[in-house]
């Protein structure tokens, strides 16, 4: 996650029983490569400990205690001036309040109104609280000042009663910090569709032929584009993925189904991570097939293919500037990359080495060969699917420039 690397996030702490999933969030921060300082306020430190905080992300948290220490009058000054981001989770809707309103009476309040960095919140609370027109105006205020409010979800409360007001998971609240951090990124302004899964072709109500795609070379594809700051739209065959905060999911099932969501969209680059199906029954069965009817004999025809139709149309290639596939291969890898990489019309192919077990289909890591149309080539070693598609999204936003 290169995106949180080495960066200073302050993570605010206040007075909600979500407060012990903050521990969370910061412990996922803190992996992610990030500097993390937490302030605690008095109601925060009711529900979880200082030591907690200090224990996940290796530093000290700071509570109201450091308001009236040595520090106390350049602690909130220089938080606000070297943090790229304060992130209130959860957010009360007194701290909320406090926030609308320039109220500046703990450490937490304090630098917020010395912060010069983006604030995002999390707010938690009871249904009726969130609800309340003070809060509703209060949220109001702070969006109108470009305060970044995440949440909150539907669900059950404290109060033991289902509504909204319950914060949002960490991991999607660290989802809203990615794309808030990558805004300005190297794809500020532009728009990336990527494809990713494997298609599913129906025999019958119950059957398909599917493949052993993952979705996650896509859907990592889709969060680095989102992490440099693009607008992401991602077609997706079935996946048991959560799709990256920020991208626009369109669902689809089988290769005509990608095809036709593709023919809707533009943008300024088509990624092409999914394994679509080469073929496909010719007709699938209306009703359910039966075993006592003996063994099917189905008959196959070819799917369409996305990338040729889509490079190949009128509109295509006006629709998107840069087209990027991906070539899945056990043998002869760079003469068939070549040669996909020229039918297909594209401007960039990853050459995808399938013949061992880490690379591929299901795999976390991936061994790709980046080549050219201008004849260039780039081999990649063993690495993440998330370190593989930084560096496709690096090579995207240059072709784009
Ligand atoms: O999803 P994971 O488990 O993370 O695995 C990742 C992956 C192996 C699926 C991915 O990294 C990958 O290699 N995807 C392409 C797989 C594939 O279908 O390759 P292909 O050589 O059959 O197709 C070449 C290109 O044409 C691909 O970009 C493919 O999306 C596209 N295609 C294929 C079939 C089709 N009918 N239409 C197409 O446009």
């Amino acid at each position: 996650m290169s995106i949180l690397a080495e960066k200073h996030i302050l993570l605010g702490v206040t007075g909600s029983i979500a407060a012990y999933k903050a521990a969370d969030l910061a412990s996922r921060l803190a992996q992610a490569g990030a500097q993390v300082d937490v302030i605690l306020t008095s109601a925060g430190e009711k529900f979880v400990s200082p030591l907690t905080f200090q224990s996940v992300t290796g530093r000290r948290a700071y509570t109201d205690q450091d308001l009236w220490g040595n520090e106390a009058h350049i602690l909130h000054v220089n938080f606000g001036k070297t943090a790229d981001m304060l992130v209130i989770a959860p957010c009360t809707a007194d701290t909320m309040a406090k926030l609308a309103h320039g109220i500046a009476d703990n450490l937490l309040t304090v630098t917020a109104l010395a912060a010069d960095c983006p604030i995002l919140i999390a707010p938690a609370m009871d249904g009726g609280m969130f609800d309340h027109p003070a809060t509703r105006e209060n949220l109001k205020t702070l969006q109108s000042r470009s305060v970044l409010v995440a949440g909150p979800a539907t669900g059950r409360l404290a109060s033991g009663i289902s509504g909204v007001g319950r914060m949002i998971e960490p991991a999607e609240i660290l989802g809203h910090i990615r794309m808030a951090l990558g805004r300005s990124g190297k794809l500020a302004g532009k728009k990336i569709v990527v494809t990713a899964g494997g298609t599913q072709e129906a025999l019958d109500p119950v059957r398909v032929i599917a493949n052993h795609s993952s979705g996650k070379q896509g859907y990592a594809l889709a969060q680095a584009a989102i992490d440099a700051g693009a607008e992401v739209c991602l077609v997706t065959a079935p996946t048991a993925l959560i799709p990256p905060v920020g991208a626009r999911v369109v669902h689809v099932t089988s290769a005509q189904e990608m095809l036709d969501a593709l023919l809707n969209e533009s943008g300024d680059a088509l990624i092409m991570a999914a394994a679509a199906a080469d073929f496909r029954p010719k007709q699938a069965a209306k009703e359910k097939m039966k075993k006592r009817d003996g063994i099917p004999q189905i008959q196959l025809e070819a799917a369409p293919d996305i990338l040729k139709t889509v490079s190949g149309s009128k509109s295509g290639k006006r629709r998107f500037k840069v087209l990027a596939g991906f070539a899945a291969e056990s043998r002869n890898l760079l003469e068939n990359a070549l040669e996909k990489l020229q039918s297909k019309g594209l401007d960039l192919i990853a050459a995808n080495d399938i013949s061992a077990k880490d690379a591929g289909f299901g795999a976390e890591t991936n061994r790709i060969t980046l080549l050219f149309a201008g004849g260039a080539k780039e081999s990649l070693p063993l690495m993440s699917k998330t370190d593989a598609a930084e560096k496709i999204i690096e090579h995207v936003a240059r072709l784009l420039e």
